[in-house]
Formats: structure tokens, sequence, C-alpha cells
């Protein structure tokens, strides 16, 4: 088929128009008009797919790319996008994730003492299937897992026929709310596991979702892996971190007004930078999992510096309650092993000078999708 100039160019702008009104099903076949048209053009199936990625339309720009990587397999450019395309797809953390061992063992180690050989394990956020797979390796009679993003679902599918678990483990490629209990599920779950934790806890809206698991695909009093989770947090200082997140002088100049934009909130490894610990441990929020879903909520906290230092802000961890004998932490302090949980730095709009016994006050607040800490306005 032939294709003329400005062709192209205008059903890339309807298929961006369609997106944004989100009309995916026309789109999928405006795409593949598309892509009949200019099918054995190399060149031109790039800048397709990178008009479809400018546009957001990362499907579209995704089967461009695999298109033309058919007709020309060796293609740098087209493999390089492609993965750079599959990164915005898969996040990186997954890796540290699946390689993060004390998380790993006390996952396992929570499952192998509340499986039994009738236990039906429900799980929610399947990944690489790991948490499935620690389920049937501990006996499960049967484990339904289900993952929303349906890349990560095809390759859970594969892990654990890999692993020889397919006649145990179901992998339903759908969020959790899609989840029909008797169509999917076969009725309530005896078990309930997941791990959608962010670094700063609530993000991936681990409350709400666990909170629908609970009410609609769980057996009322069924067991949840964890079965709490809480915000964890001290007050923090340094030179170092200070440099992260505010400027006075630089090169000799005043930059100063930069400061509007200090971060809310930023990720940093506790062991890549010189942390002052100035506080000690505060259990912020702790959420129930297995009881209803919290309201949100500000507290105001006061705790007592534990030396003299530029306070800097709030470093806030996750503290996850699997059973009654396992907790796990993401503890800076070095009598936890690292995790690829980072810990989370809420910088004060404006650092505080703080001496060893003075009373520090922060305040606190979750919305229950999200946490926030800074110095409180009096
Ligand atoms: C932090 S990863 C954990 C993966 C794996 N369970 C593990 O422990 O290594 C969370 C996964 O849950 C998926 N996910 C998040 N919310 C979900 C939901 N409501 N339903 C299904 N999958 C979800 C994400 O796509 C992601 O792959």
């Amino acid at each position: 088929m032939l294709w003329r100039p400005g062709q192209i160019e205008l059903r890339c702008e309807l298929i961006d128009v369609l997106g944004k009104l989100g009309r995916e099903r026309v789109i999928a076949a405006e795409c593949e008009e598309l892509l009949k048209l200019v099918h054995n053009h190399p060149g031109v199936l790039l800048q397709v797919a990178l008009a479809f990625e400018e546009s957001d339309q990362i499907d579209a720009s995704l089967m461009a790319l695999r298109r033309l990587i058919a007709l020309q397999p060796d293609h740098f450019d087209a493999l390089q996008h492609l993965r750079r395309l599959q990164t915005k797809r898969i996040p990186p953390w997954h890796f540290a994730m699946m390689n993060d061992e004390p998380r790993n063992r006390a996952y396992e180690a929570a499952l192998r003492r509340a499986v039994t050989p009738d236990t039906h394990v429900f799980e929610i956020g399947t990944g690489s299937s790991i948490l499935s797979m620690m389920a049937a390796r501990a006996g499960a009679a049967r484990v339904t897992t289900c993952e929303a993003n349906t890349q990560i679902a095809a390759v859970a599918q594969q892990i654990v026929k890999d692993n020889g678990y397919d006649d145990i483990i179901t992998v339903i490629p759908r969020p959790s709310w899609k989840i029909d209990v008797e169509k999917d599920l076969g009725g309530k779950a005896d078990l309930f596991v997941a791990e959608i934790l962010s670094d700063t806890l609530l993000d991936e809206g681990i409350l709400r979702i666990t909170d629908q698991a609970r009410c609609d695909l769980l057996k009322p009093g069924a067991q949840l892996i964890p079965h709490g989770v809480s915000a964890m947090a001290c007050l923090v200082g340094g030179e170092a971190l200070a440099s992260t997140t505010k400027v006075t002088e630089a090169a000799g100049f005043n930059l100063s007004a930069f400061n509007r934009y200090i971060p809310a909130s930023l990720s940093i490894n506790s062991d890549s930078r010189e942390l002052l610990t100035l506080s000690d441990d505060i259990e912020v929020f702790r959420f129930d999992l297995d009881q209803e879903l919290p309201k949100p909520e500000q507290r105001d906290i006061t705790c007592q510096a534990r030396e003299d230092g530029l306070c800097i802000g709030v470093l806030q961890w996750v503290r996850l309650y699997m059973d009654e004998e396992t907790i796990f932490e993401n503890r800076p302090a070095d009598r936890f092993a690292p995790s690829a949980w980072r810990q989370r730095l809420f910088p004060f709009a404006e650092p505080i000078t703080v001496k060893k016994g003075e009373q520090v006050d922060f305040r606190a607040s979750h919305n229950i999708a999200s946490l926030a800490f800074d110095r409180r306005v009096v």
C-alpha cells in the first residue's frame, strides 16, 4: 500500500486525540491502519513509533517498534527504544526487590507457618510470582494470584511453569478489583499475601486494595501476610544530607531563591549518605490491614533531640508485621540489612538547629494513599 506525505501525521494526530478521549478500541484500529500504511518502511516505522511515544500511546509505539524489529531484527535504534519503553512499563526496582533476601526470608517464614495442605492462598500483585511460589512450596492446596500489568502477568505465568508449579498456581492478568470471587477464585480464599508497598508505604494503594480484598475475596477472619504495616520515622540531619535538599551559595553565586522548590520528599539510600540520626525511632502510623479501612489522620509529634545538630527533616521507612513472630523493616541504622525499599526524606521547609535534650515538634499526616511530614505552623 502507498502512503502519502501528511497521511501519517494526520493519523498520529487522530490517535493522539482519541487517546485524550480514552477511546482505546478506536485507537487500536487506527494504529493497525497506520501500521498497514507504513509496514515495510523501517525509517517511517521508527518515526511513527516516536510520534506515538510523544503522544503517550505506549502500546501503539511498542507495536510499531515490534513491526520494525520484525523487518530488521538488529535495528539498533529500534531495539534501544524498545528497551526504553519497556522500562516505562516494567519498573527497574523489580530486580532489587526480587533479590532482597531479608524481605524474601520474612515473607517465606510467615507463609510456612500459615499454610496448611488445605489452604487456598490469594495474592495481589504477583510480579515475578515469587510469593505465590513460596506459598506453593509451603504446601498450599492452591494459589490464585493476580497482576494488573499484563506483560508482567505473562512472564509470571512462564516462571510458574518453569518452576513446575503450574498445577497449583493460577495467574490472573487483571487488577484485583476485577477479580470475581466465584468465577476466578471458586469462593473466598483462606490466606492472603501481598507486597504492594512503596518506599513511602501507601503510594501503591495497599490500604484500599487490601480492604477490598478483605471484604470481597477472603473468608471472614482470614490471615493476612503482612497483617499490619507502619510508617516509621526519625529526625535526621547533617551537612551531607542538607546539600541534597537546599542551596545557598555555589560557584560564588547566591542561588537561595531556588529553595522555593525544596521537594516535599525524596528517596535516599541511607548507606550512601552520611546520616545524622537526631531522634529515637517513632512509629508514626500503624495500619492493621485485617481491620476496617482507617480514616485520614493528622498527628502532632513531639520528640527529643538525641544530640546537637542541624535537623533537615524527617526520615521515613517501612515496618511490616508479617505474623506474630516476624517483623521486617528497612530501618536506616546498621542493625538491619539494607533493602530494596529505600528510606524517604521529608525535608522541612527550613532546617532547624537542635540541641541535645531539646523537644522538637513536627506534624505527620496520611490521606490513605500517601504520607506527609513537615514542621507545624504555629
Ligand atoms: C511491589 S511489586 C511485588 C511483586 C511480587 N509480589 C514480589 O513480592 O516480588 C507489586 C506488583 O503488584 C502489581 N499490582 C499493584 N496493585 C495491583 C492490584 N490492585 N492488582 C493486581 N496487581 C497489582 C504491580 O503491577 C506490581 O507488579
